[in-house]
């Protein structure tokens, strides 16, 4: 195990059962650390990335998931949910991203310690 696992703060989000759960499309919205951070299914894994537009305040995860792409609901900007990058105007900053793991069917997060 590396130091830097050793010292890796994975948080529960989630059960697996609750992204199975949702519709095409959406993200599940959970709040850890007093961070808002978005569950994004795509391609049989889970990205997280922070809920919060970095162009203005409105959440990712009540836009739609297309793909790799997650579309805010209020200016249309896109962020690629496996990095957090921004993909199209009026974005252009990131948000950030978090490394995710499924273990025994819960959604676990690595938040900054
Ligand atoms: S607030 Fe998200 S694109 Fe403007």
């Amino acid at each position: 195990m590396s130091g830097t696992e050793e010292t890796t703060n994975w948080v529960v989000a989630a059960s697996i059962s609750d992204i199975d759960a949702l519709e095409e499309g959406m993200a599940l919205s959970v709040e850890l650390g007093g961070t808002a951070i978005a569950l994004c299914p795509f391609e049989g894994e889970v990205y997280a990335i922070n809920d919060v537009c970095s162009h203005g305040a409105a959440l990712l995860s009540e836009g739609y998931l297309d793909g790799c792409f997650i579309e805010c609901p209020l200016h249309q900007g896109l962020f690629d949910v496996r990095d957090g990058s921004p993909q199209s105007a009026p974005v252009t900053a990131p948000v950030a991203s978090y490394r995710v793991k499924v273990e025994d069917g819960k959604v676990l997060v690595a938040l900054p310690s």
